[in-house]
């Protein structure tokens, strides 16, 4: 085997051959471009639609090797992550490349902290809300809404305005999913309680009622807090990659949430955890699980079933490994069984056995437990996209200012290959 580190292509329309080197196992496309017929041709471009085949940034926040089902921030296995970490750090850890020291990390949470209030006329905004709006809608629109309140935000070559940006949305974005949700629910807004550390003082603002002081039971806010971190960053999905699209554009990071946010909210990416939900209610009875399997497999009205497959994975997710652990812990906190995490588990149970999902390599993902634990914690079944959204947040900003500390990269612009009429005359 020859140790040449490059790829030989002869074009048999001029029977050239041309050298490319392969470095990290690729192959530069822009390369491709001195793939000429003539002078005037444009060049060879290669043909990637879903970006099935292609890297668009060299990255060193998450690794993640879908066939052996791995996944590791910044080196350090998820497995151990949500263990041995909370979220803050995890958040830290994406930013920063490094877990923070005791006192590194309270110098984060203080500028959390400091950052943890809303605009008083963010009220009004959530307010204009109909009262059975979609939160992530809300959620949408409010990040959106929110960047208008600090102008500074356009500064993102600046390194410290960046870092008060970073602040800023990773504090609000709990505040902006407590209050959408307790608008929908005709509930008064909870001001925030950052001493209560940042997954507690979500809870509370959720759910505290005329008691003075929200006391969650803390497993449950370690439960919810593992919940985040394994929802914080996966390397270049949809939304990520949405991110760091309009991030290359060099508009601000509220603006670009929003937009990440937006692709977060369809049902094949974080809005799958909401999916998962309807499709085990629409089952109903365990007894139901084999005729719904055959309804999926004979693709009846192009149905999936939701919270199985990945376009990484090919094995089991294994941040879907972890969420099945913790669902357990949680019912037996709160004393109570999910009846559709039997019908869960019959679904599992039946398609991992089953000739059309083993052939495609369709496991569990990361959303086909987490609506059952988000459930038994009394979220609506609407806000499990935004419970996604809040974590994920840091992930998207690590990703925006690594991004913008790059090089290599540009404003975004895919090519096309033009399929439409070339030129016509209007007939007047
Ligand atoms: N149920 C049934 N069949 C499926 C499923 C599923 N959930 N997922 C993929 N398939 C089948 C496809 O029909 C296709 O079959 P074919 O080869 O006979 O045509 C084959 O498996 C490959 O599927 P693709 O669509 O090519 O896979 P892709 O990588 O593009 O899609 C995706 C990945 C979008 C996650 C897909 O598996 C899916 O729709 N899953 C359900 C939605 C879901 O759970 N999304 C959450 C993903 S995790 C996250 O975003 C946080």
């Amino acid at each position: 085997m020859s140790t040449k580190n490059s790829l030989t292509i002869t074009d048999n329309r001029t029977s050239k051959t041309y050298e490319l080197p392969i470095v990290d196992g690729t192959v530069s496309t822009m390369g491709l471009r001195a793939i000429k017929t003539d002078e005037k041709d444009f060049g060879l471009m290669g043909y990637d639609p879903a970006f099935m085949n292609t890297a668009s940034c060299r990255s060193s926040i998450t690794f993640i090797d879908g066939d052996e089902g791995i996944l590791r921030h910044r080196g350090y296995p998820i497995e151990q992550l949500a263990e041995k970490t909370t979220y803050l750090e995890v958040a830290y850890l994406l930013m920063n490349g490094e877990l923070p020291s005791a006192a590194e990390l309270e110098t984060f949470s203080a500028e959390i902290s400091a950052e943890s209030s809303l605009h008083e006329n963010m009220k009004g905004f959530i307010q204009s809300f109909l009262p059975n709006a979609h939160p992530m809608g809300m959620l949408i629109a409010a990040m959106g809404a929110l960047g208008t309140f600090y102008p500074d935000a356009k500064q993102v070559l600046d390194a410290k305005v960046r870092r008060r940006q970073i602040a800023r949305i990773i504090a609000q974005i709990p505040i902006i999913a407590a209050w959408s949700y307790r608008h929908g629910v005709g509930k008064p807004f909870v001001n925030p309680d950052p001493s209560l550390g940042y997954t507690a003082n979500f809870l509370s603002m959720m759910k505290r009622g005329s008691e003075p002081r929200y006391a969650a039971h803390p497993d449950i806010v370690k439960a919810l807090d593992v919940l985040f971190i394994l929802h914080a960053d996966h390397e270049q999905n949809c939304s990520t990659n949405t991110m760091r699209a309009i991030g290359s554009s060099q508009a601000d990071p509220f603006s670009a949430v929003a937009g990440a946010a937006a692709a977060l909210y369809g049902p094949l990416h974080g809005g799958a955890n909401e999916a998962v939900l309807h499709m085990l209610n629409e089952i109903g009875t365990i007894d139901a699980v084999p005729q719904f399997i055959k309804d999926i497999k004979a693709g009846s009205g192009g149905r999936r079933l939701m919270g199985f497959g990945h376009r990484v994975y090919k094995n089991y997710d294994p941040r879907a490994k972890v969420i099945k652990s913790l669902a357990d812990r949680v019912f037996d906190i709160l004393g109570k069984q999910n009846p559709l995490l039997q019908i869960a588990r019959e679904l599992e149970r039946i398609a991992l056995q089953d000739e059309y999902f083993v052939k495609r390599k369709l496991y569990p993902n990361v959303d086909f437990y987490s609506g059952l634990i988000y459930q038994a914690l009394e979220i609506p079944i609407d806000l499990f996209p935004v419970m996604f959204a809040i974590p994920r947040a840091s992930g998207w900003l690590a990703q925006w200012e690594e991004l913008l500390m790059d090089k290599e990269q540009k404003i975004a612009r895919p090519r096309q290959i033009y399929t439409g009429i070339m030129l016509r005359d209007i007939k007047r």
